[in-house]
């Protein structure tokens, strides 16, 4: 039985499906990934490829200098900003219209998800497309790939913080509280393109496992959940996702 094969017949079967993605599902759309050899694309500004997430996305490092922060996130804003959603993302807005009790957990920011039109994105990491005040914590969206001043400025006259959560930081706990239920609930659960690194997102992996969930990992390179799944495909997430269907 191929990987697709079996991978197509627990899906069938299941009575509900969580997927949980991470930066390696937005790699085929150009957006380089955090921590691996994919990461050091050379498309990345060297500046970067010096700094890692650890040490730009916490609230010490916007504290202490919010322009070179959000100089940062400017760039990837731009970058997602010229990207488009892959045949990954397009398969999981597909699996969703076709099965009930869907649910896509995602720890990236980019918003490739919507765009691929899933519905019911579970952003446990915030969006990137997102500013929240410093101050009076107003949130607004503004797509503009390039902000015209950095850091932004709220109406209220404090700066904005992209609307993301840093390391340090309290996922949404709503929409933490979704994920886990979703996780708990699986009978199936797909982990797509994540180095399972980062707690407490890779946590739900544990989760689904321990609640019998038959856990299936896309991903080309091995992770620390790979000796728990119950099947590790060895795959690039476009080329996986759409042999799901
Ligand atoms: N298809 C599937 N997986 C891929 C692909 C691909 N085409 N290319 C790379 N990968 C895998 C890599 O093997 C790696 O395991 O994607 C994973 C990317 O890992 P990270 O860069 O660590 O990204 P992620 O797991 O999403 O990071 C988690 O860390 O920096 C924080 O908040 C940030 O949400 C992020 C979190």
């Amino acid at each position: 039985m191929t990987a697709a094969e079996r991978a197509r017949e627990w899906l069938s079967s299941a009575k509900s499906i969580a997927v949980l993605t991470g930066a390696g599902i937005s790699a085929e759309s150009g957006i380089p990934t955090f921590r691996d050899q994919w990461g050091r694309s050379p498309d990345r500004p060297p500046l970067w490829n010096q700094f890692r997430p650890e040490d730009l996305a916490t609230p010490q490092a916007f504290a202490r200098d919010p322009k070179f922060v959000w100089e940062w996130y400017d760039w990837r804003r731009s970058l997602i900003a010229k990207a488009e959603p892959n045949a990954g993302h397009l398969a999981l807005a597909e699996l969703e219209r076709r099965k009930p009790n869907f649910t896509l957990i995602t720890q990236n920011v980019d918003g490739l998800h919507d765009r691929a039109g899933s519905t019911h994105v579970l952003k446990v990491h915030g969006d990137i497309w997102t500013l929240r005040c410093t101050l009076c914590s107003h949130e607004r969206h503004d797509p503009r790939p390039s902000l015209p001043e950095l850091p932004p400025k709220c109406n209220c006259g404090a700066i904005e913080r992209p609307g993301v959560v840093w390391f340090g930081e309290n996922l949404p706990p709503e929409i933490w509280a979704q994920a886990e239920q979703a996780a708990e609930a699986a009978g199936v659960f797909l982990v797509v393109g994540t180095s399972a690194l980062v707690y407490p997102a890779a946590g739900l992996v544990h989760l689904a496992k321990a609640s019998g969930a038959k856990v299936v990992e896309v991903n080309p390179a091995e992770t620390p959940v790979s000796g728990m799944v119950d099947f590790s495909w060895r795959a690039a997430a476009a080329e996986a996702l759409p042999q799901l269907l």
